[in-house]
């Protein structure tokens, strides 16, 4: 979603500013802008639409730079008020206070109200602007900028993360936390605030991750945190163990083709430690984990976008081979149902941010239906809002994705619930010793199999062709590949625009068949399983309708190629376990391709944000 970025130091700021956009822009890009305090202590703020590099531009062409030693940049995706300059952010309180905020201010209609009958003027339609008004009326009432923002917060229902300068304490800046990540950067040269560490990671791998409600006045030396009730806290300094050149393109076009590429050794990376030569270590789930797997009944899954599709696939999994029940929901849905948790639970959240606000609030919402549930959260990020309130977490390992598609997030997620639902089956007395053994060694092998499905992708670049100026796309297939067509219709709808959707096979005579002519593509998926014949009934239902087919299909699947079905042999002899996570690289390889023939911004795809930290 929105980034946040700020500092105070020895050293002109505005560098590191636009250095922290650009390493923040695949989290939301419709405009950005920032602001630092100059020698006279006079704010100098620049705002632009669109990328990060048009407020590059917008700096370079001033005839005077500028320049601070303290300052806070943003970049919006825009949610209250449309993407313009004027609702870019920072924005500022009657000269003396401005903002950068991240998250929704609920009720800043009725903020507003006040503010104007108090003779605030709006300068834009968005809700951050009553958060600087807010803390400006409370230093007019003499209290300082900290306490300013203590008393101020109070007030806001809804979420927030935000960097707050005054141009009266010109030696700091104030940062506070609500239901949006914010964390501090500790250096020599100075302290930092950001949204996210990847914006700090060339200055500093030192991190303060500040916890719910906390407000922190942030200066060149020093740093004081203080709690929800205002108390004095010690948070503790924590060393990131990434690297600003992991968040780079290296030799590859886009960070999507990176990702995907990077497959193998994200997956290697997921397992190592995790399992030894044939058994998996249950305990890498947390030391309770054992305890906890034991006591379970059941699983319910919540999760968004392409982890929820991860949830799926696990669902087939949990059931078929551990043999207990599982549910999987939308959070967004979830959170506003009043769904029945029976007690021994595990409430499982999929998440690569770990701070997607509907998986966050699925999960408040399953504790106080149930307040004797378990909780495990599986996320690429070991700081996050979702790891903190879970009784277990698992990380997947997978390195910073910065892509906006998720793509190893994905398989790195499906090789960890394979661990969890191998884990509780085994604890349970569902799964042997030797169904352990092979199902540890299948995953094993995945890399290398991924390697393989990868030679593909001169293939079907050239395929992707076919796709430049089509409308629509249908995505089948049946058990878990059902879900792998969920995936593989949202990557092709979310970074090409193509109008995609995906159906279990069996269901296309329900419906969907009369979508099919020959404008209508279809693609499938066959592996080698017990539902192989019935698959290819319904190719030929598909066939006969005058639709040009994509299949990718096991070696041993021998579905037949013919003009209008072009049939793709991806590998042979996938197990249950690799064939959902080795199918889902030709998906992944055909929506870059294709997005790519119709000239899309594949990293940062229109109106999407990589972290979706609001409701
Ligand atoms: C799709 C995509 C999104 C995310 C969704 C959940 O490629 O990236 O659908 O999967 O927004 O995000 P996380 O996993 O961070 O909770």
């Amino acid at each position: 979603m929105c980034g946040i970025v700020g500092g105070v130091t020895d050293q002109n700021i505005t560098p590191l500013l636009l250095e922290g956009l650009n390493r923040l822009e695949y989290r939301g890009y419709d405009s950005s802008g920032l602001i630092v305090l100059s020698k006279q202590n006079s704010f100098e703020r620049a705002r632009s639409v669109g990328k990060v590099s048009n407020l590059e531009m917008n700096l370079k062409s001033r005839s005077k730079e500028i320049n601070g030693k303290i300052g806070i940049a943003h970049t919006r995706w825009a949610t209250h008020g449309e993407p313009s300059s004027l609702n870019a952010h920072p924005h500022i309180s009657k000269n003396t206070v401005s903002v950068v905020h991240n998250g929704i201010i609920e009720n800043y209609l009725e903020l507003k109200n006040i503010q104007i009958k108090q003779g605030y003027e709006f300068k834009s339609e968005t809700d951050t602007e009553v958060i600087a008004h807010s803390i400006d009326s409370e230093m007019q009432l003499g209290s300082s900028l900290v306490e300013s923002v203590q008393k101020a917060v109070k007030s806001f229902e809804g979420s927030y993360g935000i960097g707050v300068i005054s141009s009266k304490y010109p030696d700091q800046i104030i940062a506070a936390r609500k239901g949006s990540p914010l964390l501090i950067g500790i250096s020599e040269n100075g302290n930092y605030i950001a949204s996210d560490q990847m914006a700090l990671l060339s200055k500093t791998n030192k991190f303060i991750f500040l916890e719910e409600g906390d407000i922190a006045e942030v200066k060149l030396d020093k740093v004081t945190i203080y709690d929800l009730d205002g108390k004095l806290v010690n948070r503790p300094v924590q060393k990131s163990k990434l690297k600003a050149g992991q968040v780079d393109k290296g030799n590859f076009n886009h960070f999507m083709q990176k990702e995907i590429f990077e497959q193998p050794q994200a997956i290697r990376d997921t397992l190592e430690s995790r399992i030894t030569n044939d058994s998996v270590i249950s305990s890498s789930f947390g030391h309770k984990a054992d305890e906890i797997f034991r006591s379970i009944d059941q699983i319910q899954i919540a999760a968004c976008g392409t982890s929820y599709n991860a949830g799926l696939v696990a669902k087939y999994w949990i059931e078929d081979i551990a043999k207990i029940p599982c549910h999987v929901e939308i959070a967004s849905e979830y959170r506003y149902r009043r769904p029945i948790l029976l007690d021994n639970t595990l409430f499982v959240t999929l998440s690569q941010s770990g701070e997607t606000a509907d998986t966050l609030e699925a999960l408040k919402a399953a504790k106080k239906i149930n307040n004797t549930l378990k909780s495990l959260c599986i996320s690429n990020s070991a700081e996050s809002s979702l790891t903190r309130l879970s009784d277990l977490t698992f990380l997947t390992h997978a390195g910073p994705e910065i892509g906006v598609a998720s793509t190893k997030a994905f398989t790195t997620q499906l090789v960890s619930l394979a661990l969890l639902m191998c884990s509780i089956g085994k604890l349970k007395g569902y799964i042997s010793r030797r169904q352990e053994s092979e199902i540890v060694n299948g995953l094993k092998k995945l890399p290398g199999l991924i390697n393989e499905a990868l030679l593909q992708e001169t293939q079907i670049k050239q395929l992707a062709k076919s796709f430049t100026n089509k409308n629509s796309a249908l995505f089948l297939g049946r058990g878990t590949m059902y879900a792998i067509a969920m995936e593989g219709a949202l990557k092709l709808k979310e970074i090409s625009y193509i109008h995609a959707e995906a159906y279990p096979a069996g269901e296309l005579k329900h419906g969907p068949i009369a979508l099919i002519d020959k404008n209508m593509p279809v693609i499938a998926i066959a592996p080698n399983d017990e539902l192989l014949e019935k698959l290819k009934s319904n190719l030929q239902e598909v066939k006969s309708r005058g639709s040009k087919m994509l299949v990718f299909e096991d070696e041993n699947s021998k579905v037949q190629s013919m003009d209008s079905m072009k049939v793709i042999p991806i590998t042979s002899n996938l197990g249950r376990i690799s064939a959902p996570i080795i199918f889902t690289i030709p998906l992944q390889l055909l929506s870059y391709h294709v997005a790519l023939s119709r000239e899309a911004d594949v990293d940062k795809p229109r109106n999407l944000a990589k972290s979706v930290t609001v409701e």
